[in-house]
């Protein structure tokens, strides 16, 4: 037997037990007689102890532990004289009568502690010593804990884990997809999918009813932290369902994994249109966990002279309460940040509301002080608050005051990572403009149902873009945690959509056939959701980065820096896929 506890387990009433415990070696401390040893599994760390009572050979044998080296000891619990509050085993120690080593270790490239040396890229390299750092198990461990809570409560609701392939036919879902050539039929390629969206449709034709899938997704696009190139969704598909049942099941799923993970309730998450979280956030995943709200101005600062307002399509700011004491260098690097190509805005004006009650502002040449209690008033600032102001393009200004405010929001330590705020965004629009292109694409996927009440929109292709989809995300804390729709299931709808999208009936029939084909047997009206399952481990686990949350994760190039992968494959195997290479 390799061990009779695990190394976080033991406590007093132990004491006076002859134990085997086997772990990693964390440290040694050599103290001539005295010897103690951390020794470290995933569960926790208990204290080896040697000392003048102790056979002389063993102490020697305990000299050659390095650290990582994995060993097996043998001895009595005792009590410690020095107990260490701070750790569950602090009040004993293992009096050893035994050494096995079990095998040696390299001395790992970084520290193996809870705050380490190693920088990220030697971290990853390395992720198999990294995930023994309590930081990353303790992720992986909360990312396990989710899963089960996810599992059983869909389970309780009906929902059946079904799986769907791996190796599919593209699908149009806006990224770009990954691909597998198949050597059985050469110069034919799978691709590996972005979601399981046209399956978990298929699976409710097929009378499933209720579907959910923890599934691995495939998207190759530009990678941030909270993307990955494969990551993991929460899919779920609903049928005889409206949009109210959609949300309330994933909001019972979403209070169910507060209440269980955090202690947390909430009363209904709020809900907002999509156009009034463009509105008043310039996002579509507003973080709600403070206000800043924007506020228009193009009625009370046109026609007083100052150009730029003037000439502007929307002029909009936000007001930072008790910020009028921002120095100089404050607002200018602000404007700075504003003005970054990644924000993109030409500049920024500020209006202090002193706490005398009178104004500065970058634009006094041109607004009295009679003019700016009126826009302060606009604002519902009072004395002491700070107007921070934009202008340009209205959808691009408020994209830019969006950056602006989240700032402000770090800034002002508004954003605490202990806070929750989730709300609903509803009523996407079902289909947006790409200027480059020149056609409409799909915001969600093709198979988003419109409002009924929009539907007709679709004969007037002048009014496409005001066209509303029954689409909804699920937003937490500035992110998106999760997305669906109401789907089409109707053939001559969706077929009506397909062309919307500028498919011929052949290409349709090309991408969609099978889908479509389905469609025409009884297709259930049906909905769904999928949450990404990283994001929202990140989230409850108070983290930015979902890498955190992902065993083994690529870095921001796509690259799997531990394994090597992407690489290059041996001739034989392209020669076999019948594939010639055409690098330029
Ligand atoms: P969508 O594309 O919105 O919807 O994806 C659902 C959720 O998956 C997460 N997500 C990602 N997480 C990490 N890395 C990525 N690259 C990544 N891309 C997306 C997001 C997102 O909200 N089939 C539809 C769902 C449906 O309609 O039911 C879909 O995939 O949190």
């Amino acid at each position: 037997m390799y061990r009779t506890h695990t190394c976080g387990e033991l406590r007093l009433a132990d004491a006076g037990k002859e134990v085997t415990l086997a772990g990693w070696v964390q440290r040694v401390r050599d103290k001539g007689s005295l010897v103690w040893i951390d020794l470290r599994d995933r569960y926790g760390i208990t204290q080896l102890f040697l000392d003048g009572n102790s056979d002389p050979k063993l102490i020697e044998q305990a000299r050659t532990f390095g650290r990582e080296f994995v060993i097996q000891a043998k001895g009595t619990v005792i009590e410690r004289e020095s107990k260490n509050p701070n750790m569950p085993t602090g009040d004993i120690e293992l009096k050893v009568n035994a050494f096995i080593l079990l095998n040696g270790s390299k001395t790992p490239p970084f520290t193996i502690e809870d705050v380490s040396d190693g920088g990220d890229d030697l971290r990853m390299k390395y992720r198999y010593l990294d995930i023994r750092r309590n930081p990353v198990r303790k992720n992986l461990e909360l990312r396990h804990r989710m899963a089960m809570l996810v599992r059983n409560y869909l389970s309780n609701l009906n929902f059946l884990e079904i799986e769907t392939p791996m190796l599919i036919k593209s699908t149009p879902e806006g990224a770009r997809d990954f691909v597998v050539p198949s050597r059985m039929n050469p110069g034919e390629f799978y691709a590996l999918p972005q979601s399981p969206q046209q399956y978990k449709q298929l699976l409710m034709v097929a009378g499933m009813d209720r579907y959910f899938q923890i599934v691995r997704c495939f998207r190759d696009e530009d990678l941030r932290a909270d993307r990955q190139p494969e990551f993991t969704q929460i899919d779920c598909e609903m049928s005889f369902v409206e949009q109210e049942d959609v949300l309330n099941t994933f909001e019972g799923l979403a209070k169910h994994l507060f209440k269980e993970m955090k202690g947390l309730d909430f009363d209904q998450f709020p809900r907002m249109t999509w156009h009034d979280a463009m509105k008043y956030y310039g996002s579509d995943k507003p973080d709600i966990r403070f206000g800043m709200k924007f506020v228009e101005l193009n009625d009370v600062v046109k026609g007083k002279g100052f150009g730029l307002f003037d000439n502007a399509d929307l002029v909009v700011g936000i007001n930072a309460d008790g910020c009028s004491e921002y120095t100089r260098k404050q607002l200018d690097a602000l404007t700075e940040f504003v003005k970054r190509p990644q924000v993109g805005a030409g500049g920024m004006v500020y209006i202090k509301y002193n706490t005398d009650g009178t104004f500065k502002s970058s634009v006094d040449k041109f607004y009295s002080p009679e003019d700016l209690k009126v826009i302060a008033e606009e604002f519902g600032a009072k004395p002491g608050d700070l107007m921070l102001i934009l202008c340009g393009e209205a959808m691009k200004t408020r994209v830019q005051l969006n950056a602006l405010r989240l700032e402000m929001g770090n800034q002002l330590g508004l954003r605490n990572p202990d806070v929750y705020a989730p709300l609903w965004v509803i009523d996407f629009p079902l289909l947006e403009w790409d200027e480059e292109t020149q056609r409409y694409y799909a915001m969600h996927h093709p198979f988003t149902a419109p409002k009924p009440e929009d539907e007709a929109l679709l004969d007037d292709p002048t009014k496409w873009g005001d066209i509303r989809a029954n689409a909804y995300d699920i937003v937490m804390n500035g992110v998106e945690v999760g997305g669906g729709s109401i789907r089409i299931h109707d053939r001559t709808l969706q077929n009506k959509m397909f062309h919307t999208l500028g498919f011929t009936d052949e290409k349709a029939q090309e991408q969609f056939g099978f889908l479509m084909g389905a469609f025409e047997y009884g297709a259930p009206p049906h909905a769904g959701l999928a949450f990404g399952f990283d994001r929202l481990c990140s989230l409850f686990g108070g983290a930015d980065s979902i890498r955190d949350f992902i065993a083994f994760p690529k870095n921001n190039a796509g690259r799997d820096v531990m394994s090597g992968s992407p690489a290059p494959i041996a001739q034989e195997q392209l020669d076999e896929l019948q594939i010639a290479l055409n690098l330029k």
